[in-house]
């Protein structure tokens, strides 16, 4: 079977330069990053047919995924760890306690959590270098994989990582390994099922449920601690997962006028997400000051999770 995911040449670049003509005063959407061909195992970025020792376990993750996924289990999720009562800690202790978590869902990334959040900001900060909001998000977008340890309930990896996607709506087919909802309650039940579902025409993206994990909890993590973040840095937070809306297009119907900026930014911050996860090392300690000024800046010292 072949996956509906655009291979990462240059087709999103030309895309992406035909925007930053049309809007050259406020970004420049190529920030001239070099984009290399291969992950860390030697495979094109997130080919999920390729013959990997992952692939299986990839398939079967996204099974398990997109039938539990459903508008009752996104309710509950939010409902819980909405109340923030689980930890007390700083940004930066968390990024260290990140160290403790890997990724199954991701087919391109082997290496400790803190050294792909780094990566990616650091590659943003050298493109990008004054905008200190986006290398401050970049830092922080997968901080809600704490949800795996222990003292976060220990979810598993289907309601913590992977693609994320609308539920309460139609499950688009450009989702990944899209044949799987078939089993998901919500794909029969008629409430659930058709183009908008629960939702109306450009609703905005604030008022759609969307499948639980990383992303929507690093949000409301975020809110619920009053972070100064800009909304476009809290839309990356959120939306980072959501490959059906920033590459295939999908979902545009749901999307009010501010999503339409903000995800602007957020193919920005996607591609360096994407292609830092390489062998490039970083010198933690070297970055650290930088980084905790820009937290500093941005959140209160200590958050509640
Ligand atoms: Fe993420
Ligand atoms: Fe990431």
């Amino acid at each position: 079977m072949t996956i509906l995911i655009e291979q990462p040449e240059f087709v999103e670049v030309e895309e992406e330069k035909v925007c930053s003509e049309e809007n050259e005063n406020e970004l420049v959407l190529d920030g001239g990053f070099v984009v290399p061909t291969t992950n860390a195992f030697g495979h094109t970025f997130r080919d999920y047919d390729v013959n990997s020792e992952r692939k299986d376990g990839v398939e079967e993750f996204y099974r398990i995924q997109h039938i539990n996924q459903s508008v009752d289990f996104v309710k509950r999720m939010r409902e819980e760890y909405g109340k923030l009562d689980k930890v007390e800690m700083s940004i930066w202790e968390c990024c260290e306690l990140l160290n403790e978590v890997v990724d199954e869902s991701d087919p391109d990334l082997d290496e400790p959590q803190i050294e792909h959040l780094l990566q990616t900001a650091e590659a943003i900060r050298k493109d990008y270098p004054k905008e200190g909001w986006l290398h401050l998000t970049a830092l922080i977008h997968d901080l809600g994989k704490v949800l795996h340890l222990p003292a976060f309930g220990e979810l598993p990896q289907w309601a913590v990582v992977g693609d994320t996607f609308p539920v309460g709506c139609a499950f688009d087919e450009s989702i990944v390994h899209h044949k799987h909802f078939q089993e998901n309650p919500d794909y029969s039940n008629p409430a659930y099922n058709t183009k908008y579902g629960i939702y109306s025409e450009g609703c905005g993206l604030n008022n759609v449920l969307m499948s639980w994990g990383h992303d929507d909890y690093m949000f409301l993590v975020a809110k619920g601690n009053n972070s100064t973040l800009p909304s476009a840095g809290l839309f990356i937070i959120r939306y980072h997962s959501f490959y059906a809306l920033h590459r295939a297009g999908a979902y545009k119907h749901l999307m009010n006028e501010d999503d339409i900026e903000n995800l602007k930014w957020l193919k920005v911050f996607n591609k360096y997400d994407l292609y830092s996860k390489s062998k490039v090392r970083i010198d933690v300690e070297k970055v650290k000051p930088y980084y905790l000024s820009l937290i500093e800046k941005y959140f209160p010292a200590k958050l509640r999770w």
